[in-house]
């Protein structure tokens, strides 16, 4: 099976992390782009009262840790009680931005993700996580998709970038840099902190939707936080099932934008060339370069 083409072929396409467990999601039901029904009417009541209870959890602690934009936009989600519905929430998120949220069973190949994003369509997984897994969860459900990601899709220009993101990928995946630009989205998207006036706040969406990584990726003095540089971002391999041993700091999310609006193909050669950085590395080079 071609799964590198992004077309779905009814079976989930990847696995996350090291577990056996194979993803839960319904791929036999979605479509060739890989995106599904919501179902809504699907979800339970302990379904809709596991997402209030994660949601007021969160909701709780974003004061002071969460930057300003995502504080202002998390109200579009809509009523904390029940799980939103993608499609009154995606009626709201065009009139803003031109974006939409459409359901996806689960993870999807790196191909369709980008031509999804790339369309200004954001894939949120429809199934959400088990009571059991209420403090951490190792594939994205929908909690973390529309939680974590949905509100900043209202900022116009994080928006933008979003979609430059997607077409940048479809990019990659022609020029087979996916992994480069895959750290890019981790470090910035997925855990991203960023310097405001008034100290640092988080943008990323893994901290954001997580219980824990919120307080200690902004004010524990354990991880390495350095300032965003596009490079040692992509030469940075980053841990999937611990807190981030290193966070990157954007300025704004202008500053985002205007980094990454030059050509890659360039820097992609580059940094093929050039040795990686562990998660955890404090050097500002690796050893061979300093040596040689
Ligand atoms: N400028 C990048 C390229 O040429 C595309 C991109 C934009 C990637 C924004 C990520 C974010 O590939
Ligand atoms: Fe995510």
């Amino acid at each position: 099976m071609d799964f590198h083409s992004g077309v779905n072929q009814g079976v989930a396409p990847v696995t996350y992390g090291q577990g056996e467990r194979p993803p839960r999601g319904d791929y036999a039901q979605a479509r060739s782009d890989y995106t599904c029904e919501q179902q809504w009417q699907r979800y339970t009541a302990a379904e809709h009262d596991l997402y209030r209870r994660l949601y007021e959890r969160q909701a709780a602690q974003l004061n002071g840790l969460a930057c300003e934009e995502f504080i202002a936009a998390v109200k579009h989600l809509g009523a904390p009680e029940r799980i939103p519905r993608f499609d009154a929430l995606s009626e709201a998120l065009h009139r803003a931005t031109r974006w939409e949220v459409v359901a996806v069973p689960g993870l999807i190949p790196e191909e369709a993700f980008f031509a999804l994003l790339a369309a200004r369509r954001f894939p949120v997984t429809n199934w959400i996580r088990t009571p059991e897994e209420f403090d951490y969860v190792v594939e994205p459900d929908v909690f973390h998709d529309l939680f974590g990601h949905v509100p900043l899709l209202f900022n116009p220009v994080f928006a933008d970038y979003m979609q430059a993101y997607g077409e940048g990928g479809l990019k990659a995946s022609r020029l087979a840099a996916c992994e480069y630009l895959a750290r890019l989205y981790w470090y910035t998207v997925e855990f991203g902190l960023i310097a405001t006036p008034a100290g640092l706040r988080a943008y990323g969406a893994g901290i954001l939707s997580s219980a824990g990584e919120l307080r200690h990726s902004v004010t524990s003095a354990l991880p390495r936080r350095r300032p965003f540089e596009l490079e040692r971002i992509m030469r940075t391999r980053y841990k999937i099932d611990d807190y981030q041993a290193t966070y990157f700091v954007i300025d704004s999310f202008e500053q985002l934008f205007d980094a990454t609006r030059p050509d890659f193909a360039p820097i992609y050669a580059r940094v093929a060339g050039m040795p990686e950085f562990e998660a955890d590395d404090s050097r500002d080079q690796t050893a061979s370069n300093t040596s040689g």
